[in-house]
């Protein structure tokens, strides 16, 4: 199945605030390369038989390349984001303009602070939503009531691990037959929200610390082909023997903002 994303062109990507641990302003960037490896990823997806949009880069906003923070669409309704950091703040008028152009009638922009596909993971059944670094946790029940699907809260504790899509993703969603497979790094989360996760997904792919500290799992998977950075090898071969196809991507210019292939990459579900 053909899958719809939105995306970013980093025109203007940049390292000027540190706002995340990866973030070092006093490293250089090449805005070049890093608009070589956007456009590499972007071709991987259409190569793969996706669906990508692109939405105008702003000058000034360096980090909107990262299009999975500014909404989350389940169902075709939109809820847009509310950022946590001044920096990004306007990031996400610009996309709810773009949704609004786009044909989508119904757009939410929210109350509580939230940072999108960055931390809301839709699994097919059911909404993951991290907090601890970004979205505020109001943000959680704003999602269930706007989206009107069921949300369950996870706490993310390691603030390398800021976002919960750079701890979870969901290699398959679930059907009417078979809950979601997934993949995480369980150190990311707190004790409870561990424990939650283990007994949502008993069978998920279990990441180390190599797996995640290489942004592994900030992957992007259709249910076969499972998207992911380069570095990422030894997780690849875990989703391999799971049946998945791993397909490479250098997004090591990115990184250095703290983002990685599914930060590039907000996911339109109709
Ligand atoms: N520099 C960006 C920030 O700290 C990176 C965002 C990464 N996005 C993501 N979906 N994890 O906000």
């Amino acid at each position: 199945m053909p899958r719809h994303y939105v995306m970013c062109p980093p025109r203007y990507f940049a390292v000027d605030y540190a706002i995340n641990p990866w973030m070092d302003p006093g490293v250089p960037v090449d805005p070049e390369r890093a608009l070589h490896q956007w456009t590499e990823l972007r071709d991987t997806y259409r190569r793969l038989g996706h669906l990508v949009d692109e939405v105008e880069p702003q000058p000034g906003l360096p980090d909107m390349v990262f299009a999975a923070n500014s909404g989350t669409v389940v169902d075709g309704r939109v809820l847009g984001a509310k950022f946590a950091t001044s920096q990004r703040a306007a990031e996400a008028e610009h996309f709810r303009r773009w949704f609004v152009e786009n044909g989508f009638r119904d757009v939410t922009m929210p109350q509580e602070t939230n940072e999108a596909e960055g931390d809301f993971t839709w699994t097919g059944h059911l909404l993951l939503a991290g907090t601890g670094f970004r979205t505020d946790p109001k943000a959680h029940a704003e999602a269930q009531e706007v989206l009107g699907v069921p949300v369950v809260s996870l706490t993310l504790v390691d603030p390398r691990y800021y976002h919960l899509d750079t701890a979870l993703f969901v290699l398959s969603e679930a059907s009417d037959d078979r809950p979601a497979h997934v993949a995480y790094y369980p150190d990311a989360f707190s004790v409870g929200s561990r424990k939650v996760l283990s007994r949502l997904f008993p069978d998920a792919v279990v990441a180390d610390a190599d797996d995640a500290a290489c942004f592994g799992l900030n992957a992007i998977s259709d249910g076969r082909n499972v998207v992911l950075p380069v570095e990422a090898t030894a997780l690849a071969e875990k989703v391999a023997a799971h049946g998945y196809e791993p397909v490479f991507v250098d997004i090591s210019e990115l990184r250095k903002a703290g983002g990685g292939p599914k930060c590039c990459t907000m996911e339109i579900r109709k």
